[in-house]
């Protein structure tokens, strides 16, 4: 259909189901064992209510925020994912060309199936990327990889802790397909991994065993971020936090933000969704926010999750699987179509709370409801 006819996010999912190829689906949508927390994230939304305010002043209402010091149009990044060759020829050129016309920040994967320099030649000069970076278990190799993107001009290092070892995925593990014929460009999708970690990866687990068979799995709070900070002056974000106490531990560590997420579900299945994570922070622990950054993913679909998201505390959210599935169906304009529907969403619901800005978005005025809506 005409992108004109798409008017969610929920529209492109559609689309995007119905023209990719099996392999890709398998691998976008799969998330672990039963799937419970990957709609729970979702789902999680639906139990918080807004207070809404009137009679205040919304004919001018800006929805911008910074993220990290860097400007976005809307509170929502673009989240590091694999492969988005896989879905469309370009892959994450679309989600940099798509990102830099609409004002918002893409966190570029590890994995992505373009090379970093590759993307940053993509990137408008004055345009910020965010780099997620799988730490491997070579101290040198990693160091090397974080000194080459720092080189290349990524402005952060979101320091993956949620994917030591891979979630069990039994839709991707169904769905076997051949990384190595691809990475030769065999088959239709040319994938070029940065690292050429391909080989030893555990095919009992599907792609994302192969993805992340040289990850470390020994991290700590007190050797990892120190050793950290001592290669890169770039902020650092820990991508994954699951519980309340580790994102005190990493406020006590001192990096610079905390992405609070079960990987989108396809980890650990019954890891808490992240809005509970985010309430239970905002209700514990006000303090931790004023040490740094808080962002949630996984399962937000709409504007109203976002400014939820806002009221109890979080600078911004990040959005996984949408950007895949708008790359995939449609390439650029795609991308610039759900940060479209995003931000029109995100201004119908500030208005409607009375929000005029970002900062007008406040804990009392979400409410964790404890019946179930229907
Ligand atoms: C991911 N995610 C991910 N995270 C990461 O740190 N490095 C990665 O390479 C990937 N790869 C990846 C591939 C695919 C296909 C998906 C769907 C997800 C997780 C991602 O960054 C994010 O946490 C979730 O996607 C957020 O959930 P939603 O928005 O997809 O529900």
């Amino acid at each position: 259909p005409p992108l004109s006819r798409l008017i969610s996010l929920a529209d492109m999912e559609t689309v995007a189901r119905n023209v990719l190829s099996h392999k890709a689906v398998s691998y976008y949508s799969s998330s672990a064992d039963d799937s419970i927390s990957y709609n729970e994230n979702a789902r999680a939304f639906s139990r918080f209510f807004f207070h809404a305010r009137v009679m205040r002043p919304v004919s001018q209402c800006d929805p911008s925020t910074t993220i990290l010091g860097y400007k976005s149009s809307i509170p929502v990044f673009i989240c590091g994912a694999a492969l988005a060759k896989l879905g469309h020829p370009q892959g994450e050129a679309n989600l940099t060309r798509g990102a830099y016309q609409t004002s918002i920040i893409q966190m570029v994967s590890s994995n992505a199936s373009l090379s970093y320099s590759e993307i940053m030649a993509t990137a408008a000069p004055s345009q910020p990327l965010f780099f997620q970076l799988y730490k491997n278990k070579n101290d040198a190799i990693a160091e090397q990889r974080i000194r080459e993107v720092e080189r290349l001009g990524y402005k952060a290092i979101w320091l993956t802790v949620d994917a030591i070892v891979p979630g069990n995925r039994e839709r991707d593990i169904r769905s076997p397909w051949d990384l190595e014929e691809m990475e030769t460009g065999k088959k239709e999708v040319h994938v070029d991994v940065a690292d050429g970690e391909l080989d030893g990866g555990d095919s009992g687990f599907g792609t994302a065993g192969a993805l992340i068979a040289h990850d470390d799995r020994d991290m700590t709070w007190e050797k990892t971020i120190p050793w950290l900070r001592s290669i890169t002056k770039l902020p650092i974000v820990i991508k994954g936090i699951e519980s309340v106490e580790d994102a005190i531990l990493a406020a006590d560590a001192g990096v610079d933000g905390i992405l609070i997420s079960n990987h989108g579900g396809r980890q650990l299945d019954y890891a808490f969704p992240p809005l509970e994570i985010l309430h239970r922070l905002r209700q514990q622990r006000p303090d931790v926010f004023n040490k740094l950054e808080v962002y949630i993913d996984g399962g937000i679909r709409r504007g109203t999750d976002v400014v939820k998201a806002l009221c109890l505390g979080a600078t911004a959210v990040g959005l996984g699987r949408p950007f895949l599935y708008a790359q995939s169906a449609y390439g650029v304009p795609g991308v610039v179509k759900i940060v479209q529907i995003l931000e029109r969403e995100i201004v119908t619901a500030m208005r409607l709370l009375g929000a005029a800005s970002v900062q007008d978005l406040k804990p009392e005025m979400v409410e964790r409801i404890d019946w179930q809506p229907i």
